[in-house]
């Protein structure tokens, strides 16, 4: 039979290859760009001497910005207040491919290299199965454009800190530069699509430029580092290092734009779905019904997610330094301390005393019952 591999040319999956070559298996290696910084043509040639009768290699850099981190942009996609999902986004993206291609080459078989302990695991068999029910899948590596991710070996003792000179993506903060770079974002239906660095110009509107645009810029001043002990779906903790410039940036910019044009109670719902939407994603069940139905959802409540932010990015941190929108519900009049506007203050009193009643009665009922 013919096994479809995701081939990282590292060395666990070129292990792989020749195992499954010696099994008896045509072997077709399958090596998706999604921005990480390989020699795709040195893994071509090393999976041709290893024996990989068809290598592919497919340009998935786009793809994976427009289509997977984008709706994360816009649902505020973190997982346990901390990570930004930057793998678990770019497995359904890898694994979409890769079901195209075992479909095209008629493969019954697909192989990765992740371990049988993680969440890759599930991810790339969960979508597998979803897209490509009559596969089987007989059973790792983490950098892609979004973002590097560390864990195991030296960083499994959580207490350890991690070596200065871990991060690729990133600088060290005390060492980014002494002046901010200044950045305008602007943001239609809740995704950007400009960006202008103010300070000398540059400019860039297309969604894999902006986005490798922001990672440049974060990545120069340091931001974006977390060092966090997570929960895998599958039930054990684990430590994790991770770098993320451009997603931090976007966050950061999204959550004020849309805290700026959207409905209270909207943003309150969809508040919700977004922790919903990123446990789904790092589950591994991105091509999901709940998933699908999430997704639509977040998008419905971005349609007038749009304006300008204007930020700084200095030292490791990014600083909003204002805003503005067509679609904005933030009224200068109504809010101000100086004019009245279309608002009664007499109204206030009822307001505030029937709130009240809910609080004093919770009082009335401590004072009863704790000991005076
Ligand atoms: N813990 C992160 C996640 O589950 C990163 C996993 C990185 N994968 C790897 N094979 N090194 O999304
Ligand atoms: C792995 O390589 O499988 C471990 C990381 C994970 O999947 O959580």
């Amino acid at each position: 039979g013919t096994v479809v591999l995701a081939y990282s040319g590292g060395l666990d999956t070129s292990c792989i290859l020749v195992w499954l070559k010696e099994q008896g298996y045509d072997v077709i290696a399958f090596l998706a760009n999604i921005g990480q910084d390989e020699d795709f043509d040195e893994a071509r040639k090393k999976a041709e001497n290893l024996g990989a009768k068809k290598v592919f290699i497919e340009d998935l850099r786009a793809e994976f910005v427009e289509h997977f981190i984008w709706p994360a942009v816009q649902a505020n996609a973190v997982y346990e207040d901390r990570y930004l999902l930057g793998t678990s986004l770019a497995r359904p993206c890898i694994s979409r491919s890769l079901v195209d291609v075992a479909r095209r080459e008629k493969a019954h078989f697909i192989s990765h290299g992740a371990t049988g302990k993680g969440n890759d695991q599930v991810r790339f068999e969960l979508t597998s199965y979803a897209l490509y029910p009559e596969v089987k899948a007989p059973w790792s590596m983490d950098a892609n454009l979004m973002h590097i991710s560390y864990e195991s070996g030296i960083l499994e003792d959580p207490k350890s800190h991690a070596p200065v000179d871990l991060y690729l993506m990133t600088k060290n903060p005390e060492e980014a530069p002494n002046a901010p770079d200044v950045l305008e974002i602007t943001f239609r239906k809740g995704v950007p699509v400009k960006v202008t660095n103010l300070k000398d110009a540059t400019s860039k509107d297309a969604a894999l430029d902006i986005f490798l645009y922001l990672n440049e810029i974060g990545g120069r001043h340091g931001v974006g580092r977390i060092d966090i002990v997570e929960n895998r779906f599958i039930g054990m903790k684990s430590r994790g290092i991770y770098e993320t410039p451009g997603g931090t940036i976007l966050l950061q910019a999204h959550l004020d734009i849309e805290t700026f044009t959207m409905d209270k109670e909207v943003r309150r719902i969809k508040q919700g779905l977004s922790v919903k939407f990123s446990e789904l994603v790092y589950n591994g069940f991105w091509y999901s019904p709940e998933c699908d139905f999430v997704r639509h959802c977040i998008q419905k409540s971005q349609e007038n997610v749009e304006g300008t932010v204007q930020l700084s990015v200095f030292k490791g941190q990014v600083y909003l330094l204002g805003r503005e929108s067509p679609k904005s519900l933030y009224n200068e009049e109504l809010v101000s301390m100086d004019k009245q506007g279309d608002y009664d203050p007499c109204d206030a009193s009822g307001f505030i005393r029937i709130n009240a009643v809910r609080l004093r009665e919770y009082h009335r009922l401590q004072g009863l019952s704790s000991p005076k």
